[in-house]
């Protein structure tokens, strides 16, 4: 490797939690203290297998649930070769959700368990911090209606809370932070933005992890 690499920093937690809102304050944050940053989402909804998704979220269409689970995981293996290429050119990547949201939304389905979930995901670039904001549902409901797409009651999204608990239990390799998202935007980001400062010193002389493994 020629540069240091960027780090992978991921946000985890349920709807209205504020991740992507502080996704894009980190990724500017970032930016003005020197760094290079770019901000990725999954799903991504703007490849094939993302449109596929998007059209099962919004309800336009139906897909049997382990092949959307399958789909979700496969719209990311599609992004792999762009992450590690950018990941190698030093740029540091904020990912809205990843493989955590996967295993926590399928999982909160009956069915299936969490290994199950976790195996098509094994083996993707491995997050350098994973940053779970946490927000009790009747926060969450206080910040406003969950929205009319597929998932968004507030059932789901209470199973969905308690899949990423045991997820995040259960996952001693990769190294989750839990940040109270109850406090305002500023607080929560100035948090983000001191974890994420350490996650990239301690990647950058770090070779890129695999996912469970
Ligand atoms: P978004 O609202 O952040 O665009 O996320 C879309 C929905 O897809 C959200 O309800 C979470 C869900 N989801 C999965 O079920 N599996 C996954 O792998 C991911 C990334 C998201």
């Amino acid at each position: 490797m020629t540069c240091r690499r960027g780090a992978l920093i991921v946000l985890e937690g349920v709807d209205r939690a504020g991740k992507t809102t502080q996704c894009k304050m980190l990724v500017q944050a970032l930016e003005q203290s020197g760094h290079q940053a770019e901000m990725i989402r999954f799903p991504d909804r703007t490849t094939k297998i993302g449109q596929l998704i998007s059209s099962y979220l919004e309800k336009r269409s139906n897909l049997e649930d382990h092949t959307v689970h399958l789909l979700f995981s496969a719209n990311r293996w599609e992004l792999v070769p762009l992450m590690k290429q950018k990941l190698e050119q030093g740029i540091n990547l904020v990912v809205d959700r990843y493989a955590f949201s996967g295993v926590a939304f399928t999982s909160a389905k009956p069915g299936f368990s969490l290994d199950w979930c976790m195996h098509p995901d094994v083996g993707l670039p491995k997050p350098d911090l994973v940053m779970y904001l946490q927000l009790s549902l009747n926060v969450a409901s206080k910040r406003g209606e969950f929205g009319a797409e597929r998932y968004e009651t507030s059932v789901f999204q209470r199973a969905v809370q308690k899949r990423f608990e045991q997820l995040k239990e259960k996952d001693p390799l990769v190294n989750w932070k839990v940040i109270d998202a109850a406090r305002s935007i500023e607080e929560v980001h100035r948090e983000i933005k001191i974890l994420s400062e350490k996650a990239i010193s301690a990647a950058e002389n770090q070779p890129i992890g695999e996912l469970w493994k």
